[in-house]
């Protein structure tokens, strides 16, 4: 099968697309035939080993998995022995979480793990913009318990995660502000934002509102500075937040009656089961900012990697 390896860490460059064994579906597992996956930003930084310490845990001179690509969206060829929830021709779409292997036309995954049947209304081009930031959104707003009518601020509110938090925020009827540049101001406003702010002209920190939960998709802005538009004993939460700030995060939470959230997420079934089920009541729809082929791999981890995408880049195979 064609898949999309790299050997060593470094730039887009080192991704080739190559012929490997296909692999077959061990016991309780499902061969997929991949129609599409995604360049999410854990992609690029496992491929550059960005932060280093990535380096301790997929390999520290070269890495250990070979094929990234954690989102796919497909086709059910086959299914190992003792599978029960799906069979072939089913339309599934889902996570790998840490094992990634989804730029490739075959991919060969637990039932147990984060898949679900595609909603029915969306591509599968649409479907692989899904599980990365909408899991990873939904993970953060379950655990602050949003209620209706609450004020909630996603700062990085037209990336992946952010795009995904303000659809999702909002489908819990909470106030939802966006901020974003003047370049996607309308896409925010679009996913049922009640405001956008333009972070090139205005600055969330010194407007004197303050808000019950603040989720910071991007770590562009320090912790102290949005800390002060939280309000008395709200949620602030930090989903790309580094090693600096979630020790700033825990301090905070243990000092004062606000609450900081951090840390990295991994994908449940319940999850992107969920997510299907609200795309296919049309409250949820994918965020799609360009698709490549897989031979245009290099190409697209080099736009997802400046940082500037609209939701999601997705890789049709
Ligand atoms: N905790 C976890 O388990 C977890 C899971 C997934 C992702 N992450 C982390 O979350 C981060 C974001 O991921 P992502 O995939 O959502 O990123 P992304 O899709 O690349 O999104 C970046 C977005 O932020 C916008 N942006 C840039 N600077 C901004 C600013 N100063 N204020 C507001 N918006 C700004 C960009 O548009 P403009 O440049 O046009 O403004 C772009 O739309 C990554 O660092 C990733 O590693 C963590």
């Amino acid at each position: 099968m064609k898949a999309a390896v790299y050997t060593e860490y470094g730039s887009p460059e080192v991704l080739k697309v190559k012929t490997v064994e296909k692999p077959a579906p061990k016991q309780n597992e499902i061969l997929v035939r991949i129609k599409a996956t995604a360049v999410n930003s854990g992609d690029w930084r496992l491929r550059k080993a960005d932060p280093f310490a990535v380096r301790f845990i997929f390999g520290f001179r070269k890495p250990k998995i070979n094929i990234l690509g954690s989102v796919f969206s497909g086709e059910v060829e086959s299914v190992g022995e003792g599978v029960k929830d799906f069979k072939v021709g089913d339309h599934v779409f889902g996570h790998t979480d840490m094992s990634f292997g989804a730029y490739a036309e075959y991919l060969s995954i637990p039932e147990s793990g984060s898949i679900a049947l595609k909603p029915a209304n969306i591509s599968h081009t649409e479907a692989a913009a899904i599980p990365f930031g909408s899991v990873t959104a939904l993970h953060f707003i379950k655990k602050a318990m949003i209620k209706p009518g609450q004020k909630v601020l996603v700062v990085g509110a037209s990336g992946a995660v952010g795009s995904a938090a303000v659809q999702l925020a909002k489908s819990l009827g909470a106030e939802v502000t966006g901020v974003c540049s003047t370049a996607n101001i309308a896409l925010v406003k679009s996913l049922g934002a009640d405001k956008v702010l333009d972070y090139t002209k205005e600055d969330f920190t010194k407007n004197g509102e303050t808000y019950d939960v603040i989720f910071d998709a991007v770590n562009t802005i320090s912790v102290s500075r949005s800390i002060k538009s939280l309000s008395h004993n709200g949620t602030m939460i930090l989903s790309a937040a580094g090693m600096p700030e979630m020790i700033q995060g825990l301090w905070i939470s243990r000092t004062s009656p606000k609450k900081v959230m951090t840390g990295v997420i991994s994908h449940a079934k319940a999850d992107i089961v969920f997510m299907k089920e609200l795309i296919e009541a049309s409250k949820y729809k994918p965020v799609l900012d360009r698709t490549y082929s897989l031979e245009q791999i290099a190409e697209a981890h080099a736009y997802a990697e400046k940082g500037h995408k609209k939701g999601n880049v997705a890789i049709n195979i």
